[in-house]
This record gives C-alpha cells, sequence and structure tokens, in this order.
C-alpha cells in the first residue's frame, strides 16, 4: 500500500494566489526595503516564488524552528535550530511560512523578532488551519484557509517527504 494523496490546490492556483500575494505586499510596502524571513524548511518554495515576484528592494534571510518531529502531531515545544544571520533592528520584516497550525510556532516567533526592535513586523502564511488554532496569533496575508487534514508538497513534508510537489495535497499515510 502507498501513501494516497489527493489535490487540495493546484499548481495554477497556488501560482496564482502567489501573484496576487506579491502584487499586495509590493503595494503595501510602496518601495521600502524589505527583509524576508524564511523559517526552514517548509517556506523554500513559497519563499523562493514570493520573492520572485516583489520589487527589488528585497533581502532575504531563515530562521528555523522545529515543532514537529518525524511525524505528523506537534511536539509543543518550538526548538530555534538556526537564527537569523542579519540584524533586523530597524527593519522591515515579512516573516514567510508555509502553514500556520497550531500558532505555537508563530507566537514564539513573533516574541523573538519583536524584542529586536524591528521597524515593523508583519507574516504571510500560505496556508492557515483556523480550525487548529491553539494560540492566537496575528497573520497579516494568508494565502488559503484550509480545513483541519493533515496537507503536504510545496514545501510542506511527511517525514521528510513531499516536500517538492508543486501543489498541495491531503495525505493519507499508508
Ligand atoms: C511547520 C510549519 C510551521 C509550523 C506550523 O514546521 O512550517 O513552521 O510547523 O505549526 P504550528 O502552527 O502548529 O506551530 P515544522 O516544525 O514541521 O518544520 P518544517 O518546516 O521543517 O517541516
Amino acid at each position: 500500500m502507498a501513501d494516497v494523496l489527493s489535490t487540495l490546490i493546484s499548481e495554477a492556483d497556488l501560482q496564482a494566489r502567489v501573484d496576487a500575494l506579491g502584487v499586495q505586499i509590493d503595494a503595501d510596502y510602496g518601495g521600502e526595503e524589505l527583509l524576508l524571513v524564511g523559517v526552514l524548511k517548509g517556506s523554500f518554495l513559497f519563499l523562493a516564488d514570493l520573492s520572485k515576484r516583489l520589487g527589488t528592494n528585497v533581502s532575504i534571510d531563515f530562521v528555523q524552528t522545529s515543532s514537529y518531529g518525524g511525524g505528523k502531531s506537534s511536539s509543543g515545544v518550538v526548538q530555534i535550530r538556526k537564527d537569523l544571520d542579519i540584524n533586523i533592528e530597524g527593519k522591515n520584516v515579512l516573516l514567510v511560512e508555509d502553514i500556520v497550525d497550531t500558532g505555537l510556532t508563530l507566537t514564539h516567533l513573533r516574541e523573538l523578532l519583536s524584542v529586536r526592535k524591528p521597524k515593523s513586523l508583519k507574516v504571510v502564511s500560505l496556508l492557515s488551519k483556523p480550525e487548529a488554532r491553539v494560540h492566537k496569533t496575528q497573520i497579516e496575508y494568508v494565502g488559503f484557509e484550509i480545513p483541519n487534514a493533515f496537507v503536504v508538497g510545496y514545501g510542506l513534508d511527511y517525514a521528510e517527504r513531499y516536500r517538492n510537489l508543486p501543489y498541495i495535497a491531503i495525505l493519507q499515510p499508508e
């Protein structure tokens, strides 16, 4: 038996939404300098695609957190595995997430980054699962609100697999 994948968001729909987010974000920052902070690993494809649609005044850095082991449920603990390289004081920071699930990771990251005195701190998440939220947190830009199912693809994994899919799928493991 193999894992069963059913498409939730097609590649074309993803790309169209990323286009629209790029236009909106560009307009909101009005040419000001912007630091995109990707949350590894899940955001790597979204950040790559979104960054190509933004104006030229963009820098890029990454943080890596981990709250999920190899499985499907959160451990409830956020670990910082890789911190930023760039000093964000006085900068416009846009955190780039693939998904906000319980909100634990984002709550932790907002606290961690806001004490470093950025000029502004906003969040863009490709996906949001409102039904799964335990920790209330602000997300300025959301690509898609999705049901409380386990999803993979376009950066999101199950035990490190499926990150390379160009679409979002609901996974029913074997
Ligand atoms: C995922 C995702 C978010 C977080 C969301 O990362 O990329 O960062 O979980 O879940 P939460 O809202 O319940 O905190 P994960 O820790 O699985 O690491 P990965 O991106 O390397 O797969």
